[in-house]
C-alpha cells in the first residue's frame, strides 16, 4: 500500500560560543561592514573544544525526537548528513545511534554538501515509503569551524557550527513530501573542496602549514551557479508536486549568503517575506542551515499544517535540491522556548 512521509519532529541545537564580526575583525583585515553588506552575517556559533558534530547532533536528535513524542527504541534508522564527521568512520550516524539509545534502528552517514538536508530527507521519506519504516530521524549537524583557515578572508567570515534534526513517519499520500529534486554538477566540484586527509592527499606537516587541511571555496563563481540553479531545480520540484510558486508559505533555502537568498526569491516570484532568514545569527553552517532555519520558524509558531514548504538546498559536489512539503505538523506551542540553544 503506497505511502507518503511527513515531519513530525523538530528541533536544532547551536553551540553556546558567538563569534561576531567585530571579532573577526582582530583576526583578519575585514570589517563588519562588509560582511554585512556582502553576505548578511552579524554572528556566527564556535562548537566548543570538546564538542565534535555528533555531539551537537546528539542535542538536535534528542530535541526533534521529544518535539515528536518518539522514543528512541522506536526508530528504524537515523541518517546523518554532513561534511565533517567525528573522524572518517564509524559513521557520525552510529555514533549518534549509540548516545540515543536508537537500539533497533540502522544508522548511516551521507555527504551531499550544503545541500544535505534536503538529500536526507529524500533518502529517509524514501525508507518509509517503500521499506515499511515506522520512523526515521534525519540529522544534519556540521562543525565547519573546525575546517576553516583562519588566516584566509575569503572564507573565515562566512562559516558557523550547528545542527537540526527531523522526525519522518508515514502519512497520507497528498501529505508531507510531495516532491524532490536532486542534481550533481561533479564537473564543479573543484570550486568547493577540502583536499587534504582523504585518500587522494594524506596530510603532511608541510601540506597543513598550507593549510590543505581546510575548506577552500571560488565564492564568486559559486555565487553565480547558485543564482542560476536555484530557481531552476525550486521550479522542478514545484512541477512535480503540482504547486505554484505563489502557493508557498515558507521557502528553506540553504543559508549561505543573503543576496542569493534574495536574488532566487526574486527570480521564484516569492516575496521576501516568505523566504527564512538565519543567516545574520549563524552564517554559513553547510548542511545544517536549512533544517536550523527550518526549527527557527516552526519554534515561532509560522508553520500550520496545510501550508506549503519550500526546501532548496546548493553546495559542495556541486550539489542543489529541492523538496516541496504540505506541512503536516500544528505550531509549537511552547513559543517561549529559545529556538536552537
Ligand atoms: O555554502 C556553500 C555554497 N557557498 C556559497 O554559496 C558561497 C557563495 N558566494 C558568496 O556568498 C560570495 O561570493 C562571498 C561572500 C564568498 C564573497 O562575496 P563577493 O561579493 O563575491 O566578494 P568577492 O569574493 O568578489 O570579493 C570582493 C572584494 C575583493 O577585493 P578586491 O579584489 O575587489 O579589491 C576581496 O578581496 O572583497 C574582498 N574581500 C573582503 N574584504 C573584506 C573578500 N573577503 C573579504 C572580507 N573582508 N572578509
Amino acid at each position: 500500500m503506497p505511502c507518503g512521509a511527513t515531519i513530525c519532529g523538530v528541533g536544532s541545537y547551536v553551540p553556546e560560543r558567538i563569534l561576531t564580526n567585530a571579532d573577526l575583525e582582530q583576526m583578519v583585515d575585514t570589517s563588519d561592514e562588509w560582511i554585512v553588506s556582502h553576505t548578511g552575517i552579524r554572528e556566527r556559533r564556535i562548537a566548543a573544544d570538546n564538542q565534535a558534530s555528533s555531539d551537537l547532533a546528539i542535542m538536535a536528535a534528542q530535541r526533534a525526537l521529544q518535539d515528536a513524542a518518539v522514543r528512541p527504541e522506536d526508530l528504524n534508522l537515523v541518517i546523518v548528513n554532513t561534511l565533517t564527521p567525528d573522524m572518517s568512520f564509524p559513521a557520525t550516524a552510529c555514533l549518534v545511534e549509540d548516545a540515543i539509545g536508537a537500539t533497533n534502528a540502522g544508522a548511516f552517514d551521507m555527504s551531499s554538501g550544503c545541500t544535505g538536508f534536503i538529500y536526507a530527507l529524500a533518502t529517509g521519506a524514501n525508507f518509509i515509503r517503500i521499506q515499511d519504516y515506522e520512523y526515521v530521524l534525519v540529522i544534519s549537524a556540521e562543525t565547519l569551524t573546525r575546517i576553516t583557515n583562519w588566516t584566509d578572508r575569503s572564507t573565515c567570515v562566512l562559516f558557523g557550527d550547528g545542527a537540526g534534526a527531523a522526525v519522518l513517519k508515514p502519512c497520507r499520500e497528498g501529505e508531507g513530501l510531495l516532491s524532490y529534486a536532486l542534481e550533481s554538477y561533479g564537473e564543479h566540484g573543484d570550486l568547493l573542496m577540502l583536499p587534504g586527509g582523504g585518500s587522494r592527499l594524506r596530510l603532511t606537516p608541510e601540506l597543513i602549514a598550507q593549510h590543505k587541511d581546510c575548506l577552500e571555496m571560488e565564492g564568486p563563481e559559486i555565487f553565480k551557479l547558485a543564482v542560476r540553479g536555484i530557481p531552476a531545480v525550486a521550479k522542478t520540484a514545484l512541477d512535480k508536486a503540482g504547486v505554484s510558486a505563489a502557493q508557498v508559505t515558507a521557502v528553506v533555502m540553504h543559508q549561505a549568503n543573503k543576496r542569493i537568498l534574495d536574488a532566487a526569491g526574486q527570480r521564484l516570484g516569492i516575496p521576501t517575506e516568505r523566504i527564512v532568514c538565519t543567516i545574520d545569527k549563524y552564517g554559513n553552517t553547510s548542511a545544517s542551515s536549512v533544517p536550523l532555519a527550518l526549527d527557527d520558524i516552526y519554534r515561532r509558531g509560522q508553520l500550520h499544517p496545510g501550508d506549503i514548504v519550500l526546501f532548496v538546498g546548493f553546495g559542495a559536489g556541486f550539489t542543489l535540491g529541492a523538496a516541496v512539503f504540505r506541512w503536516t505538523l500544528e505550531p509549537f506551542s511552547n513559543t517561549t522556548s529559545a529556538p536552537a540553544h
